[in-house]
């Protein structure tokens, strides 16, 4: 959550880090700063709110200042206000940082700097880190300082990094050394961009690649220091070490509106080409396998396991329990999804051949983050299926698959979804095949697998009809999203989108469910989203939507083209191409994301910013 951008080069820093800001804005928007160092003074503008905000108080460019720092935060500790806003400063004045994360022992830090005389501001845990700095910085008790590969600066840095625990990526500056910007992380992202006699420090690499394509990850207990004579990189522990550069593998275009009035809506409709790539290259339509480059070597230990656990959160999640599905039924290995947030807790049982698949859009989100780092310690091999690119769970998992749909910008996650079920699909499909699936069958899914990105595409060309389905039911607060099988985490997944961007309060359940409780929310009108596709439990969910109509609720009926015997049962049809059951869910939910999005616009929303959410949780 938040971003963090910081530059150091030959240009003015103020518009970059704003065109920064604004391409992180997607990780956190409830307030903004940016901190300039001129000289040997420090400008800081901080507002609460949008970017946009920010930008609106800030004077004109100066071209001096090509030092500074910039964050658009997500709140932990206190609320969005300019007060709370980043970069924070020391209680001396000549420390300024901008922070991502959380700091634990905040409140027995800042006790104990109180006690020494230091003054707070700001409700924020971040302060205390700009305060620790500050105070070791100006009392360095006659410790090692300044050491002979580090200044008196860095030697403060190090020293309170050292003393903090919890998250952190930063950004920081000091008036005393107005050409220097540091860099430290732990638990939160942060990456380094390195330009032509520029650098820009950034959470993520959106913020970065209009400068450079070339960049530098860094690791946990890592800090940089940048002057215009080059960096260096250091543990916090102060032991020199080299960093390898990688190359970053998108393109601006690929951060680009393109025409479209929202990200969401642009990522619904590139689903298609998304899945296209996705499953380029790794469906051997030859030889009727399923080639996946990033676990090649891994296969034979994959292929033995004797139990599968998914850890992911939100969409990821729903992805994961189709995964589950998925992996139990043409591969029959025993799998459980679980979220990761639960599982890094609760003391699991690992026994050997125990794989764990951990999937996540970002590749930062710190609980399945932490979920990998858990499993790894019993011994389990680790699997990411991960969309960012060199992203920290990416790097962390033992081998993985990557998604290959590009940045996905918009929060609510649309095109990462289809993908992580596309990939856990061939995941499942090779598995099968390698163990008892017969090459006929394995043929048939890899078949079918590859037209799936044409049958989304014909459900993209209902988006108008889905819109007046939105129109007529989207001033209702309470909607009920039910399947059955295969369809069922497509309803979980369903009604997410539609809270997290039009706030209505949505409910997705196994339609089955419905009677043991939730059937007693049901009133009249109320709207009921039915996936009723043809699959095994096809006449089963008839009696669920019947149970529905019987109390007035107001159905919305996913269904198959052709379907004529559903229409009685629909208030309001939307007919998508047939699929096989086990693949259905990478169509069924398209028409549900176009619907949240309608549902969303309509009542006024920021779809791409949707209140109290952020795209990466690097916190948790
Ligand atoms: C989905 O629309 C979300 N906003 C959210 O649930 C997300 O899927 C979750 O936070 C996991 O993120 P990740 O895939 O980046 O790990
Ligand atoms: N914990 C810090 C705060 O509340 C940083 C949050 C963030 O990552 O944006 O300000």
């Amino acid at each position: 959550m938040c971003g963090i951008v910081a530059y150091l080069g030959n240009q003015p820093a103020q518009p970059i880090l704003i065109e920064g800001l604004k391409r992180l804005e997607y990780r956190g928007y409830d307030s903004a700063g940016v901190g300039l160092i001129n000289d040997h003074t420090l400008n800081i503008t901080k507002s609460s709110g949008r970017i946009s905000v920010l930008e609106s108080m800030l004077a004109k460019p100066n071209p001096v200042e090509i030092l500074g720092i910039g964050h658009t935060r997500w709140a932990t500790h206190g609320e969005p206000n300019t007060i709370n806003a980043h970069p924070h400063l020391d209680y001396t004045g000549k420390i300024a940082l901008a922070h991502n994360g959380i700091i634990e022992n905040y409140t027995a830090l800042k006790t104990f700097l109180i006690g020494k005389g230091c003054t707070f501001q700001s409700q924020t845990d971040t302060e205390v880190i700009a305060n620790l700095i500050g105070y070791l910085y100006s009392n360095p008790d006659g410790k090692d300082c300044p050491h002979e590969n580090l200044n008196r600066f860095e030697w403060a840095v190090q020293h309170a990094l050292n003393e903090l625990v919890g998250t952190y990526g930063l950004a920081l500056v000091c008036t005393d050394f107005p050409d220097m910007l540091i860099g430290a992380k732990k638990g939160s992202p942060l990456i380094l961009g390195l330009g032509k006699n520029e650098y820009i420090i950034a959470s993520d690499a959106a913020a970065i690649v209009q400068h450079t394509t070339q960049v530098i990850y860094l690791s946990d207990n890592e800090m940089v220091t940048i002057t215009p004579k080059g960096f260096s990189t250091k543990t916090i522990d102060n032991i020199e070490i080299h960093k390898e550069m990688k190359q970053l593998e998108f393109s601006l275009d690929a951060i680009e509106l393109d025409g479209f009035g929202h990200f969401m809506l642009k990522e619904i409709c590139e689903q298609p080409k998304a899945l296209t790539t996705c499953l380029g290259g790794r469906l051997d339509m030859r030889d009727n396998r399923i080639i996946l480059g990033g676990i090649s070597n891994y296969w034979r230990e994959i292929t033995r396991a004797k139990r599968i656990i998914i850890n992911a959160c939100g969409t990821a999640w729903h992805a994961g329990l189709i995964g589950e599905f998925l992996i139990e039924q043409l591969a029959r290995i025993n799998t459980e999804t679980q979220y990761a947030s639960e599982f890094r807790y609760r003391n699991p049982i690992i026994e050997d051949n125990t794989i764990i698949i951990a999937i996540s859009q970002s590749g930062e989100t710190a609980d399945t983050l932490a979920a990998v780092e858990q499993a790894k310690e019993r011994g389990a091999l680790t699997l990411g299926i991960v969309n960012v690119v060199g992203s920290t769970i990416a790097r962390t998992t033992d081998t993985g698959v990557y998604l290959r749909v590009g940045p996905e910008i918009g929060v609510a996650s649309t095109k990462a979804f289809t993908a992580q079920v596309a990939v856990l699909a061939m995941l499942a499909i090779e598995l099968g095949r390698r163990r008892h699936l017969g090459s006929e069958q394995a043929k048939f899914y890899i078949d079918e697998l590859s037209k799936i990105p044409s049958k989304i595409e014909q459900v993209l060309a209902l988006s108008e009809d889905i819109k007046k389905i939105a129109e007529a039911t989207c001033e209702r607060e309470n909607w009920l999203f039910l399947g059955r099988g295969f369809n069922y985490p497509v309803a979980l997944e369903g009604a997410l989108k539609l809270k997290e961007i039009s706030y209505i309060h949505a409910e997705g359940l196994p339609a089955a469910e419905m009677k043991h409780g939730p059937i007693a929310l049901i009133n009249n009108g109320m709207p009921a989203v039915f996936i009723a596709t043809r699959c095994s439990q096809y006449e089963k969910i008839i009696g669920n939507i019947e149970e529905v109509r019987a109390r007035g609720g107001r159905t919305i009926v996913v269904a198959n083209q052709g379907d004529e015997n559903i229409k009685q049962y629909a208030d309001f049809l939307i007919p998508v191409p047939e699929v096989p059951e086990e693949l259905q869910p990478m169509v069924t939910v398209v028409p549900l994301q176009i619907l949240a999005y309608h549902a969303a616009v309509l009542r006024g929303h920021d779809v791409d910013k949707p209140r109290n959410l952020a795209k990466s949780v690097t916190v948790e």
